[in-house]
């Protein structure tokens, strides 16, 4: 009733202003509500908070540390997929002597059973006839590019499964640092103190950054 007048000119007695007139909540900037209508406790404690909240669980992130690590596989599971990440697939990972350990400690735990401790194809699962023809790296997969080996990781192929679920992109592409040791017939890189590849080795380091 008081908020009705004749005049049609005047916007009329506000009541309850909050609901016409909300406080406008900005990104990344802290704000009280305004201790008039809530009190000076609730408006204290409600200052110096930030209004953005942190991502929900499960967001990927795709900027930062774990950029290259976090975006979802982006080659399809068919020849041409198969084909193209190993013509266009790099690692985010540089060779270092502490991501060959880790590939190592990752292959001897779950792909040695079938590869062999060499990977020559003759883990105790291909040794006792139950998964035939696994190929030798230092052999047969001598020049697979990366990107192949990551795709093959991914999906699987033949009778190797996928790895998706049990390794994950980084595990994926630590693992395939020492594959490439492999295909070298297991001779590790020259390292300098840092661990990092000494570039100037022969070819066997340069094809290591394949
Ligand atoms: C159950 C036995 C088995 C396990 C476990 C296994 N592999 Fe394999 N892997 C195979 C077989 C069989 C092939 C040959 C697949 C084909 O070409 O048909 C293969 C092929 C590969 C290839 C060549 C892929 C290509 O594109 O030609 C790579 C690289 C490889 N495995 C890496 C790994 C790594 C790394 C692991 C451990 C995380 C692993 N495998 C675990 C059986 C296995």
């Amino acid at each position: 009733m008081t908020g009705c007048v004749t005049d049609p000119n005047s916007p009329g007695l506000e009541y309850m202003p909050d609901m016409y007139r909300s406080p406008a909540v900005e990104a990344y900037v802290d704000y009280g509500m305004d201790p008039y209508y809530v009190t000076e406790e609730v408006a204290s404690s409600q200052r110096n908070t930030q209004s953005a909240r942190k991502p929900v669980a499960g967001t990927i992130p795709f900027v930062g540390a774990n950029k290259a690590f976090g975006l979802p596989y982006a080659y399809p599971n068919t020849p041409e997929g198969y084909e193209a990440a190993g013509a266009g697939l790099l690692s985010p990972l540089t060779t270092t002597k502490a991501h060959i350990e880790a590939g190592m400690e990752i292959y001897t735990k779950m792909c040695s059973q079938c590869h062999g401790e060499e990977g020559k194809g003759d883990g105790a699962l291909s040794r006792n006839g139950h998964i035939a023809g696994i190929p030798s790296y230092s052999d047969k997969l001598k020049d697979l590019p990366v990107g192949k080996m990551y795709h093959t990781l991914t999906y699987g192929k033949g009778l190797m499964g996928s790895h998706a679920s049990q390794l994950s992109q980084k595990d994926r592409w630590l693992v395939i640092e020492y594959i490439k040791v492999l295909q070298q017939g297991g001779e590790m890189p020259e390292f300098d103190d840092a661990g990092n590849v000494v570039e100037s080795a022969a070819d066997g380091a340069m094809a290591m950054n394949n």
